[in-house]
């Protein structure tokens, strides 16, 4: 399939358009570059073994140039990754995150629509179940009150793009909802590479190892966990990646509206990451306890036995691995791209 991939320059993104291309597709990039660098596009097609990913900078929201993107290519389905991700940010600027994120969704949506392109995956995330009403978390389990901006984008969206396949029943639409994506491509030539100070807690960890920061801070030691410290359901960016192309499988059967949770179905805490990254590293990380984070849950992991069943996905990649890898990026990349 030839895929349109939004924010394809991103970190999700740019791991996603390996394995899209190991699985025999090809893929143009649309992306402003607001949070990527086009060196990670060079290395995606240098690790592909390419020339070059076709690539057009570009703003989602900007209709014309969407038009004259789609005029030129045919696209049997669009992965949809651009939007703005930082819930900090989110909080302090709303109506730009809701611009960016909910009307950049609509008019991707809309240039789709014109040129007959109903098929589309889209980067949801685990933050839409709120503080879940149930542990682990089915896709059954009910949308929760989000407690950020961003989160609020994602519900929308969600939202946005269920009511247009009850419309129009020619979508054929799957949301992912991401766990929490760590590590980075086993080469090292590609990973995260945040703006400033990490929001989140591996990069925060890398950037400690790498004498960037002095300390890790832990949000909180007192929740009702075994440890007190957060629980989350961390995945390997690379099984992420993996779970796009399976995504395209109900697509290509036009079975309609599906929603998936893509995470490995264990909990972690901090302290675990912070151990096994010790661990399998043989690097230390200094850490201090904080007081909790405003707007943190507990304990967040999923049960992802829907996605295995009916897209045969399964997350291959273990925490240690992801330590690796993270590490392994930020060690030759200490500066990013
Ligand atoms: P990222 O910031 O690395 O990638 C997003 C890309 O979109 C960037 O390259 C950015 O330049 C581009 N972009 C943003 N707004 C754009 C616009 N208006 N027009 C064109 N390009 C634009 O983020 P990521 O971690 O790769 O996340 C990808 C998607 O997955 C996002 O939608 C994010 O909300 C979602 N998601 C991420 C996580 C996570 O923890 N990383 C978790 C759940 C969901
Ligand atoms: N944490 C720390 N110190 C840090 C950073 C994080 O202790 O410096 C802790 C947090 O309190 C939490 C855990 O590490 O317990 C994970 O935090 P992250 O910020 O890495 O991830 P979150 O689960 O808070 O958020 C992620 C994405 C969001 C998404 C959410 C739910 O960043 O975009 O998962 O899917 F909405």
């Amino acid at each position: 399939m030839n895929i349109l991939v939004t924010g394809g320059a991103g970190f999700i993104g740019s791991h996603t358009l390996i394995e899209l291309y190991k699985a025999g597709h090809t893929a143009l990039v649309v992306d402003n570059l607001c949070n990527s660098n086009p060196e990670a596009l060079r290395r995606v097609a240098e690790l592909i073994g390419i020339d070059a990913i076709p690539f057009i900078k570009a703003d989602i929201r900007d209709s014309k140039a969407l038009d004259s993107i789609f005029s030129a290519n045919h696209f049997d389905a669009v992965i949809h990754f651009a939007g703005l991700k930082a819930v900090g940010e989110s909080v302090e600027k709303p109506l730009e995150y809701y611009d960016n994120n909910v009307n950049g969704t609509l008019v991707l949506l809309d240039a789709m629509r014109r040129h007959g392109c109903k098929n589309i995956i889209f980067s949801s995330s685990a933050t839409v179940y709120g503080d879940p009403a149930e542990i682990p978390i089915t896709e059954s389990c009910p949308k929760g009150q989000c407690t950020n901006p961003y989160g609020q984008t994602k519900s929308i969206i969600e939202q946005i793009l269920t009511d247009l396949q009850v419309a129009d029943p020619q979508w054929n639409i799957v949301l992912l909802r991401y766990f929490n994506p760590i590590g980075a491509h086993p080469s090292g030539r590609i990973g995260e590479n945040p703006n400033g100070i990490p929001n989140n807690l591996m990069p925060y960890i890398t950037q400690v190892a790498v004498g960037k920061r002095e300390y890790l801070g832990i949000f909180g030691n007192d929740y009702p966990t075994p440890d007190g410290t957060g629980i989350r359901d961390y995945i390997h960016v690379c099984d992420l990646a993996s779970a796009h192309i399976a995504a395209l499988k109900p697509i290509e059967q036009k079975t309609g509206l599906n929603i998936y949770n893509i995470g490995t179905g264990h909990g972690y805490s901090v302290l675990d990451v912070v151990k096994a990254f010790i661990r399998v590293n043989g690097v230390d990380i200094p850490y201090r306890i904080m007081p909790r984070r405003a707007g943190d849950i507990a304990t967040c992991y999923c049960n992802p036995a829907k996605a295995n069943r009916e897209i045969g996905w399964k997350a291959q990649f273990t925490l240690d691995d992801m330590c690796r890898d993270a590490w392994h990026w930020q060690h030759a990349n200490p500066n990013g791209y």
